[in-house]
C-alpha cells in the first residue's frame, strides 16, 4: 500500500509550517493518509476514495462521524448566540452536569474540560491533595494522556524489559524527552492484572492513587482476568489510596453508566472523554463528592485549582448533551445494536482467520475489538510484546489500508464500531479482509 503522490504533497507542504507535518504526532501514519471528508462509518481521503471507518480517530465516534442530531445541536447552539461567556456559570453546562450525572451512578459531582488529559490531570492533583501523597501508579502499555505523572512506558519494548518479575514494578522509561528528572521519584509503572505488584507498592509505599483504564484499550481490549478490578478496589481501601478509573475510551462506547456500571467496581474519581461528545473536545472529571470538594475547599491551601479558558465551551457542550440525550433515550437500541455488530465483526473475524495459516485471538467488547496474532487473549502489555507477532499485525493493517478499510496502522490499536456501521458494512469489510489477509506476506 502505498501513498499517492496527492497527499505525499501535502505532507511536505504542511512540513515547511507544522513541526513534524501533523498535529499530534501520533497521527502521523504509514502509508501517509490524508482524509478530507466523513460521515457516518465512511471516510474519503483527498484521492476520492472511500474507506471503511474503524480508527474512529482513535475511537470518540461512537455514533459514527458528523451525526445529525450533534451536527444539528451545534449549530442550533452558535446559532442561538450562545458562546464562551467566561464569566458565571451558565444554563448548557448545568444541563450538561445533570445529564452525566444521571448516566453515570458513581459520579457525586463532576467537572468540564477540554481533553481526557486535562481530565486526568485534575483526577490526580486530587488524589494528591486528598492524600498529602506525592507517589502514583500507573499501567505499563496504558495511556492515560500526555502530562509528565502519566507518560512514562507507553508500549515499552520487550528487549528493554528483560529484567522485569511479575509482581514487580517496571523500571522508568520515560516517553518524553523535557519531562523533569525529579518526575520519577513519583510514578511507579505496573503490569495490568498483576494485583501482587500493585499490593507490594501499596504496602511499602505512601501512594496517592492507582490511574488505569479498567480494560487496558491502549493495546487494544485487555480485559481484567481473576477480578482484578474488585481486588485492586479493595487493596486501594485498605490503603487510603485513590483509585482512578480512566474511561476516556471506555466510558460511553460500552455502556452508558461506564466500564464500572458493567464490572461492578466504583471508583473514586473517574475520568470520561472522546464518546461523551461524539467528537468533540470535551473530557469530563468526576466522582465522589468528598474528592471533588477540594475544587471548593473552603481553606485556599487545600483547595485544588481547576481552570481553563475554553471549560464548558457552549459548542462541545451542545454536542455532549446532544449525544448523551440520544444515548440515554435509545440506550437499549444503541447498545444492542453495537453489540451485535460487534459479535457479527468477532464470529465473521475467528472464521476467517481459522482458514488460514496465523494463529489469532480477536479480543471484544461490545462495539471495540481487536484481533492478535498469538495463540491466547492476552493478559497485559507484557504478554503482548512477548507473543504478539507485531510484524504481521502491522502488514495485515497495510493491507486492510490497500482494501479500504480504515485501521489505524499501528499493531494491537482497537477497532471501534459505530452506530452508524450496519450489517452490510461488516459483511463487506469481511469480504475485503479475506483479500487482505491472502495478499499478507512473510
Ligand atoms: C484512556 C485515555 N485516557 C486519556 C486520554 C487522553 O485524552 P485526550 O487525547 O483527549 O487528551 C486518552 C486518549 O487517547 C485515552 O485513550
Amino acid at each position: 500500500m502505498s501513498s499517492s503522490s496527492l497527499e505525499l504533497e501535502i505532507l511536505e507542504k504542511n512540513k515547511k509550517s507544522i513541526a513534524g507535518g501533523v498535529v499530534s504526532v501520533n497521527r502521523a501514519t504509514n502509508p501517509v493518509k490524508i482524509f478530507k471528508k466523513a460521515k457516518g462509518a465512511y471516510l474519503w481521503d483527498v484521492n476520492g476514495d472511500q474507506y471503511i471507518d474503524y480508527h474512529a480517530a482513535f475511537s470518540p465516534y461512537l455514533m459514527g462521524h458528523n451525526f445529525q442530531p450533534v451536527e444539528d445541536a451545534v449549530i442550533e447552539a452558535i446559532r442561538e448566540g450562545q458562546s464562551l461567556m467566561g464569566a458565571g456559570t451558565t444554563i448548557w453546562e448545568g444541563e450538561l452536569a445533570e445529564l452525566i450525572k444521571a448516566c453515570v451512578p458513581n459520579i457525586e459531582k463532576l467537572q468540564i474540560t477540554n481533553t481526557g488529559s486535562e481530565a486526568t490531570y485534575f483526577a490526580l492533583r486530587l488524589a494528591r491533595a486528598h492524600t498529602n501523597r506525592d507517589d502514583v501508579i500507573v499501567m505499563q502499555g496504558g495511556y492515560n494522556g500526555w502530562h509528565n505523572d502519566v507518560c512514562f512506558n507507553l508500549m515499552d519494548p520487550l528487549e528493554t524489559m528483560t529484567g522485569h518479575q511479575e509482581g514487580e514494578e517496571h523500571q522508568l522509561r520515560p516517553f518524553s524527552a523535557g519531562m523533569p528528572s525529579f518526575q520519577k521519584n513519583v510514578v511507579h509503572v505496573v503490569e495490568y492484572n498483576d494485583i501482587a505488584a500493585i499490593k507490594k507498592l501499596l504496602s511499602t509505599k505512601k501512594i496517592a492513587a492507582v490511574i488505569l483504564e479498567p480494560i487496558l484499550q491502549n493495546v487494544g481490549i485487555v480485559k481484567p482476568v481473576d477480578n482484578y478490578l474488585q481486588k485492586l478496589r479493595t487493596a486501594c481501601d485498605e490503603t487510603g489510596t485513590v483509585l482512578i478509573f480512566d474511561e476516556v475510551k471506555t466510558g460511553f462506547r460500552h455502556a452508558l453508566g461506564g466500564y464500572q456500571s458493567l464490572i461492578g467496581v466504583k471508583p473514586d474519581l473517574s475520568t470520561f472523554g472522546k464518546a461523551c461528545a461524539n467528537g468533540y473536545p470535551l473530557g469530563i472529571i468526576g466522582g465522589k463528592e468528598e474528592l471533588m470538594a477540594y475544587f471548593y475547599h473552603p481553606d485556599p491551601k487545600k483547595r485544588v485549582l481547576i481552570a481553563g479558558t475554553y471549560n464548558g465551551h457552549p459548542v462541545p457542550v451542545a454536542a455532549a448533551i446532544a449525544t448523551l440525550k440520544f444515548l440515554k433515550t435509545n440506550e437499549k437500541e444503541v447498545y444492542q445494536k453495537l453489540e451485535s455488530l460487534g459479535a457479527l465483526m468477532q464470529s465473521k473475524l475467528e472464521g476467517l482467520f481459522a482458514n488460514t495459516k496465523y494463529v489469532t485471538k480477536t479480543a471484544r467488547q461490545g462495539s471495540a475489538f481487536a484481533t492478535y496474532f498469538m495463540d491466547h487473549l492476552p493478559k497485559n502489555w507484557m504478554d503482548i510484546a512477548k507473543n504478539h507477532q507485531f510484524d504481521v499485525d502491522a502488514k495485515y493493517r497495510q493491507e486492510l489500508i490497500a482494501e479500504k478499510i480504515f485501521h489505524f496502522p499501528t499493531p494491537t490499536k482497537q477497532g471501534s464500531i459505530s452506530f452508524a456501521h450496519t450489517e452490510a458494512d461488516i459483511l463487506e469489510t469481511i469480504k475485503r479482509t479475506e483479500k487482505a489477509i491472502s495478499r499478507i506476506k512473510g
